[in-house]
């Protein structure tokens, strides 16, 4: 056995989930224009934690489905292929939960996608309201109905983000207490490290702007300012992954299975 050499299925990196539910697992699923709200299950494997929980991964046991909420878009042009934008699996709901409990204040977030970011907010005391800016009306037609609007002052404006920042900004005079940015899915690496480059140059025009605020690009972990414990452990078995750094980049099956 190669020396630091870590089992991925060694419970201190890798956590068994036989059941599975988030806010989003009560949606009703629909369609509208060229996006819908479809249910798909994750069955027995390993799939990615990215580091969340201090796990490299998590494993469907055998026996067991876990039922995963998704939004998806036609794909231009075709009428059968969809593209995910976001999927409520443990490492993306997990992640919201972790940055809703560091947010304060009025929190101003970049795309609704599923409105994950937006329950785990409403749950949270300190929480004055949530401004969301979303490009795509028929996100907004299918998610914001199944937001908890009731509990939380959430309000859901339909806007392209580049817009307001090309805009420098103008007309969002709130004192933010985070601004959460949540916009791409990346397929590849070449695709990941433009959106890291795009991601930067928003981070260093809303830190000038907002310096009180904290700043969180979901899927950019070293750009935020909330990020989650990762153990040495837990690290090497990500870096055995492949994993360089804790990036979550788009919705991925589970792991292809390893020859014993
Ligand atoms: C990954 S999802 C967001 C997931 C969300 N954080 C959640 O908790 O479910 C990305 C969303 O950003 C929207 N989006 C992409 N580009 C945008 C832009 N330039 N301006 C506003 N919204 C955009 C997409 O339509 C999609 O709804």
């Amino acid at each position: 056995m190669p020396s630091g050499y870590v089992d991925i299925e060694d419970p201190d990196v890798c956590v068994t989930i036989d059941r599975w539910s988030t806010p989003a697992t009560a949606y009703m699923m629909g369609l509208s224009g060229n996006f819908r709200l479809v249910r798909k299950d994750y069955t027995r494997g390993l799939y990615r934690m990215s580091g969340l929980d201090d796990k490299a991964l998590f494993k469907v046991p055998k026996g067991h489905r876990l039922p995963i909420t998704a939004l998806e878009e036609r794909v231009p042009g075709s009428r059968t292929a969809w593209h995910c934008w976001m999927v409520d699996d443990p490492p993306h709901w997990r992640a919201m939960e972790v940055y809703a409990a560091a947010a304060k204040g009025p929190v101003l977030c970049a795309g609704l996608g599923l409105g994950l970011f937006q329950h785990a907010l409403a749950r949270q005391p300190a929480v004055d309201y949530v401004m969301t800016i979303e490009r795509e009306a028929a996100v907004i037609d299918l998610v914001n109905h199944q937001l908890p609007h009731p509990l939380k002052d959430l309000r859901i404006v339909e806007g392209d983000w580049r817009g307001v920042m090309s805009a420098d900004l103008a007309g969002i005079e709130e004192d933010w207490g985070m601004i959460f940015v949540d916009l791409w899915v990346t397929s590849n690496l070449r695709e990941k490290y433009e959106a890291l480059g795009d991601a930067a140059q928003m981070a260093v025009k809303l830190r000038d702007r907002w310096p009180n605020a904290l700043i969180v690009f979901h899927g950019f972990t070293p750009l935020s300012d909330v990020k989650w414990d990762v153990s040495e452990k837990t690290w090497a078995a990500m870096r055995q992954l492949g994993e360089v750094d804790a990036i979550i980049d788009g919705v991925r099956g589970p792991m292809p299975k390893r020859r014993r």
